[in-house]
Order: structure tokens, then sequence, then C-alpha cells
């Protein structure tokens, strides 16, 4: 049975790039990547489309700050509909996703986040991290709910920060821990090893 995927992001796409490269290499299990999605006409994201050969779709997120307009929120759907997809992938999709974009893809949408949660939600999860000064941060994949970054624990990876890293060694460890889990659910989910919420 086919497992597609879609994966929406707003940025450089280096968690979309190592869920591409997993498929290249045979490690993603029965997943098949149907379908690249931003909100930022720029992003990095969306050059991977031309270079993984997956088509890649800007959608004009509206004009409502960090959620998706109505109308735009309705264009989301439709559009990730039409890749029928068996889950949606938030891979530093920056925008808030709302209860019609959830009830519309219930139990399918997982998101990527850059800490141990519950600890350190929202935006700047590794900065607000290290600026605490904790010791153990890392990497949480979650079910999406509509509260904010509290869905179900899917998976998570601990990174240790020494006291001599900087907050760019902490970034880069904590993207390293990320493209290792990322795929490693991603596939453990197409192969029915992890239950669906
Ligand atoms: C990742 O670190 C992801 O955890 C984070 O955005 C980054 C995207 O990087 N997501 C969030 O902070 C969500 N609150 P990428 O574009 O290179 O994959």
């Amino acid at each position: 049975m086919s497992f597609s995927i879609v994966i929406l992001g707003s940025g450089r796409g280096s968690n979309a790039e190592a869920l591409l490269h997993a498929r290249d290499n045979r490690q993603l299990g029965e997943a098949q990547i149907a379908g690249l999605v931003s909100d930022q006409a720029e992003a990095g994201i969306l050059e991977l489309g031309n270079r993984f050969s997956v088509p890649a779709n800007y959608l004009d997120p509206g004009e409502r700050g960090a959620h998706l307009s109505p109308e735009a929120e309705a264009v989301y759907i439709e559009c990730i509909q039409s890749f029928s997809p068996s889950l949606i992938v938030l891979a530093g999709f920056m925008r808030i996703i709302g209860p019609k974009f959830i009830e519309a893809f219930k139990g399918r949408v997982l998101n990527l986040h850059p800490s141990l949660l519950p600890s350190f939600k929202g935006a700047n999860g590794i900065r607000d991290a290290f600026e605490h000064g904790v010791k153990v941060t890392g990497c949480t994949i979650h079910w999406v709910t509509p509260q904010l970054d509290a869905g179900p624990i899917i998976d998570q990876k601990p990174v240790r920060i020494e006291p001599s890293d900087s907050l760019a060694v902490v970034e880069r460890k904590v993207h390293a821990a990320e493209h290792q889990l990322l795929p490693k659910v991603v596939a453990s989910l197409s192969r029915g090893e992890i239950p669906l919420p």
C-alpha cells in the first residue's frame, strides 16, 4: 500500500532534504514524497522540487500574521488533498495551523520542533533553550492538535549542550539530530510500526 507524504516548510528545507535523501537511499520505509508546499515564495524548500523531481508549490498564506487567512487555509487544504497524502509533515512550517486544517487531515499531521517539548515551545526553541542554560536540549516529533506544540509526542532525540558551545554550535547539533530523527520516524510510520493517534 502506498504511503505518500506532503512536506510543508517555510525555510531552507534541510529537513525536507533529509527526507528526500533517505528516500533516495531507500531508508524511508514505504513512504513516497508526493509534494512540497511553502508559504514563502523564496524558501529553499521549494528549490528541492527540481533537484529531487517532486512537485513544489508556493501557496500565498494571506494576511493573517502567524496564521493562514481563512481563504488561504481553504487553498492549502485543497492543494494538499490533491496529493491524497497518508501523512503531512510540518518541517519548519512557521504558521499556526487552524482547526479546519487539522480536521481535514485528522490524525495525519505531525510537527518537528527543535526542543525537548514540553519545554521551549514556540518559534525560537533552540535559542530559548540555549539562553535558559539547559544542559540537554534536542528535538521532538509530535502529532499536531489545536494547542500549539502540545500534541502527543511520537519521539524525541536529546542533544547535550557543552559549556563551550555557542548558539551556532547548538543549532548545528539540533539540526543534525532532526535530520536523523525525522526520516526514522517517517519510515516507522510508513511501516505501521508507530500507531496513528
Ligand atoms: C527546524 O529546526 C524545525 O525544528 C524548526 O524550523 C527548522 C526548519 O529547518 N521548526 C520550528 O521551530 C517550529 N516551531 P529546515 O527548513 O532547514 O528544515
